[in-house]
Order: structure tokens, then sequence, then C-alpha cells
């Protein structure tokens, strides 16, 4: 008898200690809606039934990582936590200098205020609006250079996230002396979730190299983006994913982090580079905002999670059963007529809003609208990018973003494959009733990353 192959998406583990999930009625929804100003980051999470709103600290640990949280050493200076964060860090990511940061964004506001300024240049694939936002907060420019399958929701290129080298080359060339970095997201979380390949990553650092510039990853995604590789690039079929990411680190001088996602944190982040001088100059600041170097924002209990969840990140089976349970969800959307981003990302389901509210401008927000009939219908919160995260511009005025997307962010571990098909289900009777949506305004908004805390009005009664 041949061994049979099974094909169930199959969790590597087991539940070992359980959440209660509450059950909200409509009315109750409705209440939370208006009381939250149609803004679903203003909603409390127990009023919410599953949580798609991100996939950044809101996963699962292991037991292993409960563990670990006994082994932190909680001294001020020189704590053994710190070196093993270092060192499991350093395992995949060859760097001479880690510097732990509270999460993702404090390494990057770090990183900007030393590099950026007014008249600099940032480029990257996609900026996410944590890094667009720290970089224009300096007075430099974030410019987007994705390919263009990146920004076409229905392309089946395989990674969608691969940066345009000749576009990159021709900026480089006419505006070289303000270029102080080169970033590469992996995977490119604001563009679909969508993966950088080994070959893209490699004509990026020709590119850089030719122009003598330094090339740092936002890596929060890096071993979802590995196994991207691994899978779909001729060639790395047969590579260990460990292998992929210590190659892919090879080719950076140093990385931006939020520990929140592949990591497997509930809160972390950090920043690692090669140079002396600009790793002196950012722990100055991190010293100042964020803490002494070997604890950066981060209790020693942090830091020991932290680098178990690295061990735990790389597996196949893991990351085979992460990116198969993402793309079941996307598939089922798909099957139901609803324009998803293709091919389905690693962390999430992207839903093109504007594809599927074609009778709303993007001035009315269609990403906005569907997610507050998500939440108004079944109680999912999903989180809008597009035209609410990006639209403002630096100079106060609006305009539509590329793509009206918004996001069903899959927690890592965490829900079970009966919540997504609730989730599906509950997609597919809004996108039965996509056209009695009406689109809403905003009534009030922050100067920057209005998305977190701007309100709105719906421009219509609706009831879908
Ligand atoms: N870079 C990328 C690509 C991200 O996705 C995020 C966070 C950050 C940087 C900032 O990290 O949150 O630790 O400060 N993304 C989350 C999300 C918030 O929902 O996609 P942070």
């Amino acid at each position: 008898m041949t061994e049979p192959v099974f094909t169930t998406i199959f969790e590597p583990f087991r539940i070992h200690s359980v959440e209660p999930l509450t059950m909200t009625t409509r009315e109750q929804r409705r209440a939370a809606l208006a009381a939250a100003g149609h803004n679903l980051f203003r909603v409390d999470a127990k009023d919410v039934l599953i949580d798609l709103l991100t996939d950044s600290g809101t996963g699962a640990m292991s037991k292993d990582q409960w563990a670990a949280l006994q082994h932190g050493d909680e001294s001020y200076a020189g704590s053994p936590s710190y070196y093993l964060f270092r060192d499991a860090v350093r395992a995949l990511f060859p760097f001479e200098h880690v510097i732990p940061t509270h999460q993702g964004r404090a390494a990057e506001r770090i990183l900007f205020s030393v590099l950026g300024g007014p008249g600099k240049v940032i480029p990257n694939n996609t900026h996410f609006d944590t890094t667009r936002a720290n970089i224009e907060y300096t007075g430099a420019t974030a410019v987007d250079l994705v390919v263009a399958e990146g920004r076409d929701p229905a392309s089946e290129y395989p990674f969608k996230g691969d940066v345009d080298v000749a576009a990159l080359d021709r900026l480089l060339s006419e505006r070289g002396p303000d270029v102080p970095v080169v970033m590469v997201t992996i995977t490119n979380n604001s563009g679909g979730g969508q993966p950088v390949s080994l070959a893209n990553l490699h004509a990026v650092r020709e590119v850089c190299d030719a122009h003598g510039k330094p090339l740092f990853l936002d890596a929060c995604r890096f071993a979802e983006n590995a196994w991207f590789i691994k899978t779909r690039e001729a060639g790395q079929g047969d590579r260990a994913v460990v292998d992929i990411v210590r190659e892919i680190a090879g080719l950076a001088d140093g990385m931006t982090m939020s520990a929140k996602k592949d990591p497997m944190g509930n809160i972390g982040g950090w920043l690692a580079l090669a140079d002396d001088d600009l790793a002196r100059r950012c722990r100055d600041l991190l010293i100042l905002t964020e803490g002494f170097p070997t604890y950066g924002g981060l209790a020693g209990r942090d830091l020991e999670a932290l680098a178990q969840g690295l061990h735990e990140v790389v597996d196949h089976d893991y990351l085979r059963y992460r990116i198969r349970s993402t793309e079941y969800v996307g598939n089922a959307l798909h099957e139901a007529g609803i324009p998803v981003v293709r091919p389905i990302g690693g962390h999430a389901v992207y839903i093109d809003a504007r594809a599927m509210l074609p009778h709303i401008d993007p001035l009315a927000y269609p990403g906005q609208s569907l997610a507050v009939a998500l939440y108004e219908v079944g109680g999912i919160r999903t989180c809008e990018i597009g035209t609410v995260m990006f639209g403002r511009q630096p100079d106060g005025t609006e305009q539509a973003a590329a793509l009206d997307l918004f996001r069903l962010a899959i927690p890592r571990r965490t829900y079970t494959q009966s919540h997504m098909d609730y989730v599906v289900e509950v997609c597919r009777h809004v996108a039965d009733h996509a056209g009695e949506l009406a689109g809403l305004r905003i009534v009030e908004e922050p100067p920057t990353l209005r998305h977190f805390t701007a309100t709105f009005e719906p421009l219509g009664t609706s009831s879908p």
C-alpha cells in the first residue's frame, strides 16, 4: 500500500487554555458603532465576537513561551534575557547591533529620526502606515515603488510585493544624495500581505550597491515571506526556511521589526543593524524614550517569550498550517464571488472594497463601509486599508488611495476553522447586500494616522 496523503489543513497544536467569546445582538452592535463614531478601533474588544482587526500582538503564545516568561530576568542592565533574545535574533538576522524596542514603530521612529529630515526621500515597496507617518513626521517623503502587479488586486503574480527595481534605480539616479536608506517590507502588508521574491531582494541589493545606499528590511512577517519563497520561487523548494531567512538577512544592512507579528509576541520590536556609528546614534535616542539598550521598552520576560517565538515561527509545520489556513478563508470568499486580492496573502485576506462597492466614491470610504457592515451583521472586526488610512496628504488635502481594501487579519494560532467558516458566512451575507451600503463621511479627524481615532457618520441608513 502506498503511503496515503491527507489534505486536511492540520493545526500543529492542540488547545491548552481557552478564552470565552461573548455573543452580542445586532441592536447592541449598532449602539456600540454609534458610540464609537463608526470607527472599529474605538469599539471595545468585549463587544467583538471575532477580532480580525490585526494579527499584531493578538496571537496565542505556546506553552514554551508561557514557561519562558518565568525565566525573565528583570535586571535594568545586562539582563541574561537580553542576551538570549539577542542571540535568537542573530541566529536568523546576524547583525552586530540588536536594539530592543517596545514595538515596531519605536524602531521606525528612532531610525528615521536619525536618517530622515526635510528634503530626504525614503523608498519602499509599500510603506506601512506607521512607517510612512514616522518618515513624514521628520519632514521627509515616503515613496512607494511596488511593481505594477502589486497594484492590481486581480493579478496572480506570485511576488506582488516585489520592488520595481527600474523605478528604484531611477529614483536613486535622480535623487541619490537625498536618499539615506532603501526599505523593503516583507511581506508587503499595505499591498495585500504579498511576498517579495529572493530574486527581487538580490536585484534591490545590486541597485543599492551601485548607488552606495544601505538596504533595511521592515521584516515583521519574514517567516511567512520565506515560506512563500520556498513554495513559489524556482529552485527554493528544498531549502529550510531558516536558511532562506539568513540569505535575506545577508542582503540587508539592517532591519526594523515588530515582534508582535512573526516572533509571536504580544508586545515587542527591535532595530538591528551592522553600522557602528548609526547604532550609537540610535541607542542614544533609545535611551531617551525607550530605555536602557539591553531592554528597550520591554520587560525581561517579554524578551524571553520572543526568543522562544523566533524558534517556533520558522517551523515548517507551523508555516504550512499558517499559510494554508489564511488561503482557506481567501479561497472560500473568492469562490463566493467576493473580489479578494489574489493570490491570498500570508497573514490576512484583503477584500477589494472598491470592486465590491462600485457605487461608493473612494472619498465616501468603501472599505470602511464594509468593515462597519461586517461588524454590525456578525460582530466581526476588520480594518480598512485604503482612503481612510492613506487618503490624507501631508498638506491636509484628501485623495483617493491607490486601492480601497479592507483586511481580515488572522491572529496566529488563535481561531479555529469553524470560526473562519462563520466569517465566510457573514461576508457572503454582506456581499449579497452590498448594493444597500451608502458610504460614510468623516466628522472629526486628527492630523496624522487618522484611521485610529477619526469619527464617521453614515451617509444614509442601511441595514445589510
Ligand atoms: N511595519 C509593518 C509592515 C507593519 O505591519 C506594522 C504593524 C509595523 C511596521 C509597526 O509595528 O505595530 O509593532 O508598531 N502592523 C500592524 C497591522 C499594526 O495591523 O498591520 P508596531
